[in-house]
């Protein structure tokens, strides 16, 4: 049924796995369809699910961001549509009524940073790099980083992770507070169930009403998010996005 998602059921979990390691998981419009569906329907409506974990295929990736061959031609409006459509897909996994946990097995870049800063949970392996270097494209974060980053780490860090588009690694990334615990690769996803497994053992709509709560609480950066949209929209109408794209794909160094 999904092309480049795979979801399996492990007791009462979803796994989610983003199935695209060739292209390090980047995010297409299809898997972002297909996750956006899974969150909507099965993942949602399957009573016998009652938390998820979200991973990326492969040794090398969780997700390395949105694809950029597919909007290396986009106009600003076509990026602003973008980032409004991805912004509605991440508050779903935001606002997710069960527990969602970002399995962190290598790379979190980009949009793929920002899937992992949606989910109420990121757990790394100690050889995750994340990141948000959109700024080498002459672009900014376009899936709810900008906002995110700021609440999790602090105003601070999220500048200097922003601007500098540099990566850190897991262990610096959990004293930055981004990811709440680091384990080896091969504890990864049985870290992540068994911290599901202890939330089974509770109220389910509590934990419904814990989410619903602690998301409101966070509610006045409503109005961030909407510059967010704009700017990456905007970006995409600039030389430097034209030459930072350019440069990804001829893979040399951009020159701005
Ligand atoms: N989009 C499309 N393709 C991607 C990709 C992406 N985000 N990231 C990696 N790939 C592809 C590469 O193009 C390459 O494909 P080819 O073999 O066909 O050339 C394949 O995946 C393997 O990648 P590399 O050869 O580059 O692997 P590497 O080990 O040399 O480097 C990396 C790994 C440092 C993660 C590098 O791939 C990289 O920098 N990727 C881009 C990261 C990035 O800029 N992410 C942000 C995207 S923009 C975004 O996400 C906007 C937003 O906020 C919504």
């Amino acid at each position: 049924m999904y092309n480049n998602i795979k979801i399996q059921l492990l007791d009462q979990t979803a796994l989610l796995e983003i199935d695209r390691p060739k292209f390090l998981n980047a995010l297409s419009r299809e898997t972002l369809e297909e996750i956006e569906h899974a969150f909507q329907h099965d993942l949602l409506q399957n009573t016998a699910i009652r938390g998820v974990i979200i991973t990326g295929a492969g040794e090398k990736a969780f997700v390395a961001g949105a694809d950029i061959k597919e909007f290396e031609n986009y106009s600003s409006e076509e990026g602003m549509a973008l980032a409004k459509w991805g912004h509605g897909v991440m508050n779903r996994i935001y606002e997710f009524p069960k527990p969602v946990i970002a399995a962190i097995n290598g790379y979190a870049l980009g949009g793929g940073l920002e899937l992992a800063l949606a989910c109420h949970i990121r757990i790394a392996s100690d050889n995750a790099k994340v990141g948000l270097p959109e700024v080498s494209l002459g672009l900014i974060p376009g899936y709810g980083g900008t906002q995110r980053l700021a609440d999790l780490a602090g105003r601070g860090k999220a500048l200097e992770m922003i601007m500098s588009g540099e990566m850190i690694d897991a262990q610096d990334a959990q004293q930055w507070g981004l990811v709440n615990h680091v384990v080896s690769s091969d504890e990864l996803i049985s870290k992540s169930t068994d911290l599901l497994k202890k939330m089974y053992s509770k109220s389910s709509h509590a934990i419904a009403a814990a989410i619903k709560a602690i998301n409101a609480g966070l509610d006045k950066q409503k109005d961030g998010y909407e510059s967010e949209i704009a700017a990456f929209g905007d970006s995409f109408g600039t030389p430097d996005f034209r030459e930072g794209v350019d440069a990804f794909l001829a893979k040399r160094k951009p020159n701005f």
